[in-house]
């Protein structure tokens, strides 16, 4: 549903621009990327017209899983800065017209946390039920059968007080007990000490784990499996994710970014689309943008798109407003799964469809998966599953911004190795290179930013089959728009059957069609995308 242009909201209007901060700028010379990396790249994310920044975790941590295992929320990781920086950083940003989101990790802390170090002293400590101990069955397991979605079994045995504690991820990430008032204060209070240093958001992580089953019954097994799955997809997680009582959760987080003007939450939340909505809470309530994540692992067919698209717009509540991902520090990247001419053509979609886009760093340069030899694997994710090719450390490499020494990224070997490719794939050089794919995603960005049909307009297909998808993007009294996008590798034809089609290619995967004028059929060759102004009639 279309809302009035004074109501919309700079998450609505606006496009996201997520940083994995290791990995974007380092300017110490240690290898890793930090904040003021960052402040020296805003004039980068200035020009390329992206509105808000999400940057993945920031905070002291243990570095297990490379910052989603805090051990300080109110502080900054010495790797990454101090909170000197940080307050530069949101200066800084608003200064340039931007938003700052930053990454929320509610569900678990680090075994290191004193929250953690305190509960696991004693069993009558007075954080004791922060975290879900439990005692193990009369035969010695586990207290259920719950798995760890970084492999193996979600309870660990703790000599010093006989009881399992879970884990949803490492043994290093204790969950919190979500269903104790005083852990629930005491997050909101986090949330409060970040929103009151000028944060426009937060990006929640696992925002459907956050509350088990009080039963802890165990997990159905999950007749879909098959070996080379990640071992956490053996059983249905029906009873340890996604609880109805998780809505009171995000709905009392909701209310204090309400306490604030103009803040937003995004959850990370993997689920079916008739679960993933039911996030947005009653009245939108809840979360504002429910991570979208459907175009990250559905094959890449236009008409498997096209139904997805039809089935996310239909099942939205009255008003909620939908957002659109094409990768993430967790998937491969975008060139890998579709091919670098299909990335071109996947641009088009994320910032032509009605919603509000997120790009992974790298992404506007068509940065691909980089193979990381065995022995230099970081990720504990591919660490702990090693024969199913699970590690995330392909998708985070460090940022290519030259054709120098470690792409200037670093004066240091980074902690990750770059891309091979990084002299031809890079930021200057694509910032002179009229066809890159930089220069493709600066002009999208700045078409969707000036036009209503396109950052608020309706959607509605047209057509789709196998290789071709074609939508329309509408706005009472302004320029409306058909995007034609051919998904396949061959070329296709196009010839709508019930309406007119008049207008003039604006925008194009490639140069060459931009500036034709169509008259009902278009033609297009494999990876090709266009965007068409229509002619009013
Ligand atoms: C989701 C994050 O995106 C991922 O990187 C992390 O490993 C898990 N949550 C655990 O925090």
């Amino acid at each position: 549903m279309t809302q009035p242009e004074e109501h919309c909201l700079w998450w609505q209007k606006g496009i996201i621009y997520q940083i994995y901060p290791r990995s974007f700028q380092d300017s110490n010379g240690d290898g890793v990327g930090d904040i003021p990396g960052i402040l020296k790249r805003l004039d980068y994310l200035k020009w390329l017209g992206v509105t808000a920044i999400w940057i993945s975790p920031l905070y002291p941590s243990p570095m297990a899983d490379f910052g989603y295992d805090i051990s300080d929320y109110c502080n900054i990781h010495p790797l990454f800065g101090n909170l000197a920086d940080f307050d530069k950083l949101v200066q800084e940003v608003h200064a340039a017209g931007m938003k700052l989101i930053l990454d929320l990790v509610p569900n678990h802390t680090s075994d290191e946390h004193p929250w953690f170090v305190e509960s696991r002293s004693s069993r009558d400590n007075a954080k004791r039920d922060w975290y879900i101990w439990k005692d193990a069955r009369p035969d010695g397991l586990p207290p259920n059968n719950w798995l760890s979605m970084f492999g193996g079994g979600a309870w660990e045995w703790d000599e010093t007080t006989q009881q399992y504690y879970y884990h949803a991820f490492l043994v290093k990430q204790p969950d919190l007990n979500w269903r104790n008032p005083q852990v629930q204060e005491a997050m909101l209070q986090v949330m409060r000490f970040w929103l009151d240093k000028g944060v426009d958001g937060f990006r929640v992580d696992v925002m459907w784990h956050m509350i088990k089953d009080e039963q802890l019954r165990d997990n159905p097994p999950n007749p879909a499996y098959q070996q080379h799955m990640a071992t956490y997809e053996q059983l249905l997680p029906v009873y340890s994710t996604d609880q109805p009582e998780v809505h009171d959760i995000v709905s009392k987080m909701r209310q204090v970014l309400d306490g604030y003007d103009d803040r937003m939450m995004i959850g990370e939340i993997y689920l079916p689309i008739s679960k993933l909505v039911t996030y947005y809470g009653v009245d939108n309530k809840g979360a504002h943008l429910p991570f979208n994540f459907m175009l990250l692992n559905m094959p890449w067919n236009a008409a498997e798109i096209a139904a997805a698209i039809d089935l996310y717009e239909g099942a939205l509540p009255q008003n909620a407003w939908p957002n659109w991902v094409l990768g993430n520090h967790d998937q491969p990247r975008i060139s890998s799964r579709v091919g670098q001419q299909q990335a071109r053509v996947a641009a088009l979609l994320l910032l032509t469809l009605r919603g509000t886009p997120t790009i992974y760093y790298g992404e506007e340069i068509g940065m691909r998966d980089v193979p990381i030899p065995f022995n230099e694997v970081k990720d504990p994710q591919g660490l702990n599953m090693p024969d199913k090719n699970l590690s995330r450390d392909p998708a985070r490499t460090p940022m290519q911004w030259s054709n120098s020494e470690y792409a200037g990224f670093s004066d240091a070997a980074p902690w990750l190795r770059l891309d091979s490719g990084f002299n031809r794939t890079n930021v200057q050089h694509q910032k002179e290179e009229p066809l890159s794919v930089l220069l493709l995603y600066k002009r999208l960005i700045a078409l969707r930013q000036a036009q209503p049909a396109l950052y608020r307009g309706r959607y509605q297909r047209v057509y789709s089959d196998t290789q071709m998808l074609a939508y329309l993007r509408e706005e009472e009294g302004a320029q409306s728009y058909l995007v034609v996008l051919n998904l396949s590798h061959r070329p296709c034809y196009f010839t709508p059957a019930s309406v007119v089609i008049k207008g003039k290619v604006i925008l194009a995967t490639s140069p060459e069609l931009e500036g034709q004028v169509i008259s009902n059929t278009i033609n297009l060759a494999g990876d090709e995308g266009v965007i068409i102004e229509l002619d009013t009639l």
